[in-house]
């Protein structure tokens, strides 16, 4: 079976008191998780030598960062790499958020390279995709989304593919308190997973985990985890409150 994955994306809050607080909740909430399950916490990249000393205890929960940049190391003021993050523990990257597309000017291209600068050391990445209102509006999320796939991830090998977890994020549903309908999300999430079997065949494609992100929380991960091809949530808002996102792990297959 595929992993069924619980991804917390806090992006950019909470001090470090808060964090800690946070975390020593979700602990209490005394959450478990199976052979098939993670939990990823992608915390600000400060707070993730104290999320590892944390957190690490737990089966089969891992802490992530949130971006990286595309090269190993060198002149790039203000930068981390995919190895310093490998260095320290990290073995998933959250890649190609669309708030990353958007107010860091992302591109497909750029995020070829950082994929590959993450696989290449043996990570993850957690790779975002996802419509905005207006090309939702106008049916043509199907083809918006391979594009983006297509650009960003078809240099790949199977061997490397699979190693790649996906997130599909429509944009109208991030943080908008908006929800894809568990149908939209298994119509789309299904067109996902035909674009990678038509390109690494079936077998590839039903290895790879595909998210979904937009408004996920504990009254509404039941329904769309159900879904035969949501292999689980990255989560925003949700994720930092303790009991909503205790409850969304406890929502995994
Ligand atoms: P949201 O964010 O759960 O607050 O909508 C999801 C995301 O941006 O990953």
């Amino acid at each position: 079976m595929r992993k069924q994955i619980a991804a917390a994306n806090w992006k950019m809050n909470l001090s470090q008191n808060e964090a800690e607080s946070l975390m020593d909740q979700l602990l209490a909430s005394d959450f478990n998780l199976s052979l098939n399950q993670s939990a990823i916490f992608a915390v600000p990249a400060i707070y993730i030598p104290l999320a590892i000393q944390k957190l690490s205890g737990k089966q089969n929960v891992f802490v992530a960062a949130q971006n990286c940049h595309q090269k190993t190391n060198g002149a790039y003021t203000g930068e981390i790499s995919a190895p310093m993050f490998a260095s320290i523990g990290v073995q998933h990257i959250i890649l190609g958020h669309s708030e990353r597309r958007t107010y860091f000017n992302e591109s497909d291209a750029l995020l070829a390279e950082k994929t590959e600068a993450v696989l290449a050391v043996g990570s993850t990445p957690i790779f975002c995709c996802g419509e905005p209102l207006e090309i939702r509006e106008a049916g043509t999320q199907n083809g918006f989304v391979d594009a983006q796939l297509k650009n960003a991830l078809f240099q790949l090998s199977a061997e490397q593919i699979v190693k790649v977890v996906i997130a599909y994020e429509p944009i109208w549903a991030i943080g908008t308190g908006k929800t894809a309908t568990s149908e939209q999300a298994q119509d789309i999430h299904a067109y996902i997973r035909s674009v990678f079997a038509a390109k690494y065949g079936q077998d590839i494609a039903d290895q790879i985990s595909i998210l979904y992100g937009g408004s996920v929380k504990a009254s509404n991960a039941n329904e769309i985890f159900s879904q035969p091809d949501v292999d689980g949530g990255l989560v925003g808002g949700a994720s930092l409150i303790a009991t909503e996102f205790a409850a969304i792990i406890k929502a995994l297959k």
